[in-house]
Formats: structure tokens, C-alpha cells, sequence
């Protein structure tokens, strides 16, 4: 059994021959020094989110009114994270969310494969946006024996959306995650004030200039005439899907479906009668849509909705104690956003593979210190909100 807490362990010890750790184990210090190495225009697009990012906000906040009862006397000695997902067994409940500026936030633009390699170090799996600087194959790869998923934005050209999943069979992916909530950008300030918008200058489009649907759409390749390729993304990127596409995607693939952006249980229970494999319960981290509720609010009705059928959660997700609240609430497995981007800032590969880890440890003390052994222990303790 792997003792995540022991990283703790590692750190005091490192500290008794003057050595601290390489990156923050906190995240305001890790956020801090991450936008301080990423600048204005990347900060603006990796932290910044909709309107007066209320919901945003709300998502990390709203972690606070949840709180969990220790129990006492109980063997903890050893304990067990380890989840089964899609008939594979995992060594940890926590997922990568699938982050379409990763390939920028290194210094060497290939922030996607060190995700992807952090992903391999950890065994923690790496959710691949669509918005890559890597082709997906390249970052399936680097994921090592760690099984990764391929999150698809859909585009509204169905052979490119075919070619893209079967893309991501051929190179070995394990689930397809379909985003629902981003056929269209939400309004997000920081960006428009900077009239930044990464995908229109060229940034995070790899795998559509390496598809050979995609250029065969353009009349001279992407590497001759980047403003054409580009403006042809922008005319086909984002298909509105709506619950008869569900029969489409069921035709194409027979990857696991799950369906990200789930917030409403009577979607939840739509998209179980549709066939989907399990449910994604997110806001997008609060950059699509604001006036929303924080995702943790919502998650126990989209559990119960589900019924059966798995329900992974993100958005606001910043420790471990979060992660454990989350899956107390239910959740099959917790997608970490924003922090192991910042990881990848600090220290590409290793920064990232360093915030998973420390979220872990915590996770792992936290339920050691707490009285369960299992995550079925977690469950069964519960969350309580503690603001009624
Ligand atoms: C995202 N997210 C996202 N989601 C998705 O399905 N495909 C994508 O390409 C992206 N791209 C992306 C870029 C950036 C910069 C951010 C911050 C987020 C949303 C992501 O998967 C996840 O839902 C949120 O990051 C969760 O919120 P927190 O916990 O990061 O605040």
C-alpha cells in the first residue's frame, strides 16, 4: 500500500540537513509564485474566470461550510485511496482536469508533456484537453503505464470530431470526456481587458493542425498559412451538443463516456438513461458561466441522481482536505485544476508531480488522523455543512 503521508516525512527529514522543499505545499503560496513566474497574459487566462469571478471564488470558498466528524479509536495504521474507474484499478481518487493551457504554462511550451509526465510519476491519470501544444498521441506517451483520459471539445465538423476520437482510441486512452458547457467562451473580463485570447494566436491548437481532416479542410498546411488554419479552428470549434448527440458519440466510440459540466441532478439522471459511463460534475472552475453555485454545493444531488453510475467532481479543489470533502459527498474521483498547473509553472514535471503529491499526503493524514482507513470509511462518515 502506498503511504502518501510519508512525503511529509521526506520533507522534515530533508530539513534536518538545511534542505526545504523545492515548491509551496500550501496553495496561496504556490498560486503566488506561480503567477509571479507566468506574467500578466498567462495569469490572466489560468486564474481569471467569468464575469465578477463570483462563482469562481465560490468554488474554493464553499469547501469551508462542509466539515467532517473525526472518529476516534480506530486502526489507521494503514489506509487505502486506491479507486476502481472504468475497469481499471487506481492507486489514488484524484484525476488531472483536463487544463487547455498547460502546453504554455512551461517554459518550454510543452507543458502538456510534462503533465503528462507528472502523471506517469505520480499515477495520478492526466485528463488531455482538446487544447493542446503536443498532439494527443505524444502526450499519451509521456502519460508512461499511467492510463490517461482524452477530453474532447467538440467540433462542430463531424468528421473532425470522428477523427479525433478515433485519434485517441488508436493512441490508447481510456475514457473519452466530453465538455458540454463550451461550445462558446464565457465572458471573462481579465481577458477582454487584455484583449487576450490564447487559441487566436495559434497558441494550444496542436491537435487540430496534426489532423488530417482538419488539414485537409485548409487550402495550404497550418505551417504555411497559420492565420487560414487558425481562422478555420474558429469557424469549427464548438459544436452545440444536446442529449440526441449522446446516440452519435455512443455509435462512434466504445470508450467509456463521461459527460463533464453536470451540475443539475435531472441532467445527472439524463445523461445515466442516455448511457453515459459516469458523470462529471464541474463548473469549469467557475471560467464559463458566473451567478452559478460552487460545485461542492451541488455535488450530493448529482450523486444521488446518479444512482450507479460513477460521478468524478471538480472546481475549487485546493488541498487535500478538499479532495476528502468531495469524496465524502460522493464523488468516484477528484480532478485537481488549477494547482498542478501552477506546479507545472513553478517546476514543469516535478512542480506538478510535487502539488498531486502533496494533496495526497494531506488527503492521506487527514484520513489517518480522522479514523478512516477506506475510502468507503470517508463515504460513510460523511460531510456535514456547517453554515445552516
Ligand atoms: C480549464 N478547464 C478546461 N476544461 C475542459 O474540459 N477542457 C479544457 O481545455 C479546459 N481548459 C482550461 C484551462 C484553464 C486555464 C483552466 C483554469 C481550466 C476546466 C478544468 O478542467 C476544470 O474544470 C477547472 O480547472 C476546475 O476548477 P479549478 O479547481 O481549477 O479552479
Amino acid at each position: 500500500m502506498t503511504y502518501f503521508g510519508a512525503m511529509q516525512n521526506e520533507i522534515y527529514n530533508a530539513g534536518l540537513k538545511g534542505i526545504l522543499p523545492p515548491f509551496p505545499v500550501d496553495f496561496a503560496t504556490l498560486e503566488r509564485r506561480a503567477h509571479e513566474a507566468l506574467g500578466p497574459s498567462l495569469t490572466n487566462y489560468i486564474a481569471g474566470g467569468c464575469g465578477d469571478e463570483h462563482t469562481q471564488n465560490q468554488n474554493a470558498a464553499a469547501f469551508h461550510h462542509w466539515g467532517m466528524v473525526p472518529r476516534m479509536m480506530v486502526d489507521c495504521s494503514v489506509r487505502d485511496l486506491s479507486i476502481e474507474l472504468f475497469g481499471h484499478k487506481y492507486p489514488t481518487p484524484l484525476f488531472m482536469a483536463p487544463i487547455g493551457l498547460n502546453g504554455e504554462a512551461t517554459q518550454d511550451r510543452h507543458g502538456d508533456l510534462a503533465a503528462a509526465r507528472a502523471s506517469a510519476m505520480t499515477g495520478v491519470p492526466f485528463c488531455a484537453s482538446t487544447l493542446a501544444n503536443d498532439p494527443l498521441e505524444e502526450v499519451k506517451k509521456a502519460c508512461g503505464t499511467t492510463p490517461a483520459w482524452f477530453q474532447l471539445y467538440t467540433p462542430r465538423n463531424r468528421e473532425l470530431a470522428e477523427s479525433l476520437i478515433r485519434r485517441a482510441e488508436a493512441a490508447g486512452y481510456s475514457a473519452l470526456v466530453i465538455t458540454l458547457d463550451t461550445w462558446v467562451t464565457g465572458w471573462r473580463p481579465r481577458d477582454l481587458n487584455a484583449s487576450n485570447f490564447p487559441q487566436l494566436r495559434g497558441k494550444v491548437l496542436q491537435n487540430y493542425f496534426t489532423d488530417p481532416v482538419f488539414r485537409s479542410l485548409l487550402a495550404r498546411p497550418p505551417e504555411e498559412d497559420p492565420a487560414a488554419a487558425i481562422f478555420t479552428w474558429a469557424a469549427t470549434f464548438g459544436q452545440v451538443l444536446t442529449w440526441k448527440d449522446m446516440a452519435w458519440f455512443k455509435s462512434v466510440t466504445r470508450l467509456p463516456i463521461v459527460l463533464k459540466g453536470i451540475c443539475h441532478p435531472e441532467d445527472a439522471a439524463r445523461a445515466v438513461d442516455h448511457g453515459a459511463d459516469a458523470i462529471y460534475c464541474s463548473n469549469h472552475g467557475g471560467r464559463q458561466a458566473n451567478g452559478g453555485i460552487a460545485t461542492i454545493d451541488l455535488l450530493e444531488d448529482v450523486v444521488r441522481a446518479a444512482g450507479d453510475v460513477p460521478v468524478l467532481f471538480d472546481s475549487g479543489v485546493r488541498s487535500g482536505s478538499d479532495a476528502v470533502k468531495a469524496l465524502a459527498l460522493g464523488a468516484r474521483a477528484v480532478g485537481v485544476g488549477r494547482p498542478y498547473t501552477y506546479g507545472l509553472a513553478l517546476g514543469g514535471a516535478e512542480g506538478a508531480a510535487f502539488v498531486l503529491r502533496a494533496i495526497l499526503a494531506e488527503a492521506d493524514l487527514l484520513m489517518a488522523v480522522n479514523g478512516y482507513p477506506t475510502l468507503a470509511d470517508v463515504r460513510a462518515a460523511g460531510a456535514r455543512r456547517t453554515d445552516r
